[in-house]
């Protein structure tokens, strides 16, 4: 049985794919240090697949602890989702993003190649794009300069990666993610927001749950038919199944190059205000909302054009906004 090291595998789109792996007869072996997470997602992993994955409590900060893990643990393939991710959050403060997000990016490259691992998948974002020129976004879309520490991160990460697969034999698969959102269909595992979430949904999902007052719609003078700002929200079950077919690629030797880029989206753009009233429709739940000035930073638009993930691995997200905003309901129904 291949094992697969899953770091960040207690998180949001880490938990979701550990259940995949396993799944699909991979053995998962998680770090994650519980910055964003509760241990609990572990027991729920396991009674949803019956298999519970092995959990180090490891700081991918920690050079040590990474080269110890590496140096005791055999692995076939890593999908590295491990990072700080909150965008505001990194604008405020830079050098604990750099450090958590580059820091421990580097050690596990480090080690990988002094243990001859070479299958690796890492965790991007379509904020690498900013707002593009064009839409759909493909993967040929130009790198914008980064709005946020975050997704310097992301650029920076890639670049990295790039860089060490021209010299070493690593072969990697970076992902980059559109809006991930819902939840597993058992309602067991979903997004854990801690505090005020920052993401439409969550937010979207509390105050028809009556935990916040009313929602703020962050712009309604965009360029778009509503006038409210347009995301590509993919199901992350959808994402989850993505990366298990970028890793068999990459074990299987089918990459056609050691660093290979995948946008991962529906492909279909939905506002603000849509999002709000596909949501009321599916769980007849009212959403509270005002509209209010732009959030800083924001861009416009932004939807996948996955001609290149349909055609080279074969993926094509199934599940649609209806689907994964009526699962984000059910797994807050089950917090309350
Ligand atoms: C979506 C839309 C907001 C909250 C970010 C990161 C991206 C990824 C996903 C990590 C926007 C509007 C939001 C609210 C609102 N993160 N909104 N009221 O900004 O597209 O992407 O999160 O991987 O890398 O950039 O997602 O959910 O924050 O916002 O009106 O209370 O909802 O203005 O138009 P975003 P989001």
């Amino acid at each position: 049985m291949k094992k697969i090291l899953v770091t960040g595998g207690l998180g949001f789109i880490g938990s979701h794919t550990v259940v995949e792996l396993q799944n699909e007869g991979f053995e998962v072996l998680i770090i994650d240090n519980l910055s964003n997470t509760s241990i609990e997602v572990l027991d729920k992993i396991t009674s949803i697949t019956g298999i519970k994955p092995t959990y180090f409590n490891i700081d991918l900060k920690n050079q040590k602890s990474v080269k110890d893990f590496f140096a005791e643990n055999r692995v076939d393939g890593v999908i590295h989702f491990a990072a700080s991710k909150a965008v505001g959050e990194s604008v405020q403060m830079p050098l604990e993003y750099y450090e958590n997000n580059i820091g421990s990016l580097v050690y596990i490259l480090q080690e990988m190649k002094t243990n001859n691992l070479n299958n690796f998948i890492f965790s991007s974002s379509c904020t690498v794009y900013g707002q593009a020129d064009e839409l759909p976004i493909t993967e040929k879309a130009p790198i914008k300069p980064a709005e946020s520490p975050y997704g310097n991160t992301k650029q920076i990460g890639e670049e990295i990666i790039k860089d060490t697969t021209k010299v070493t034999d690593l072969k990697a698969i970076a992902l980059r993610y559109f809006n991930p959102t819902g939840a597993h269909e058992s309602a067991k595992i979903g997004e854990l927001p801690i505090g005020v979430p920052q993401n439409l949904i969550p937010f979207v999902v509390q105050t028809a749950a009556g935990i916040r007052k009313e929602l703020s719609v962050f712009g309604s003078d965009y360029p778009t038919p509503d006038g409210t700002a347009v995301r590509d929200y993919i199901h992350v079950v959808d994402l989850a199944k993505a990366h298990i077919i970028a890793l068999k690629r990459l074990i299987d030797n089918n990459n056609k190059s050691q660093f290979e880029v995948f946008n991962l989206g529906t492909g279909k753009g939905n506002s603000v205000l849509e999002v709000i009233k596909t949501f009321e429709k599916v769980t007849g739940k009212k959403v509270n909302y005002k509209l209010v000035d732009r959030r800083e930073g924001d861009i416009t638009a932004a939807y996948a054009d996955t001609n290149f993930a349909n055609k080279e691995l074969g993926w094509k997200a199934e599940l649609g906004l209806d689907a994964a905003l009526l699962s984000a309901w059910k797994w807050q129904e089950t917090l309350e």
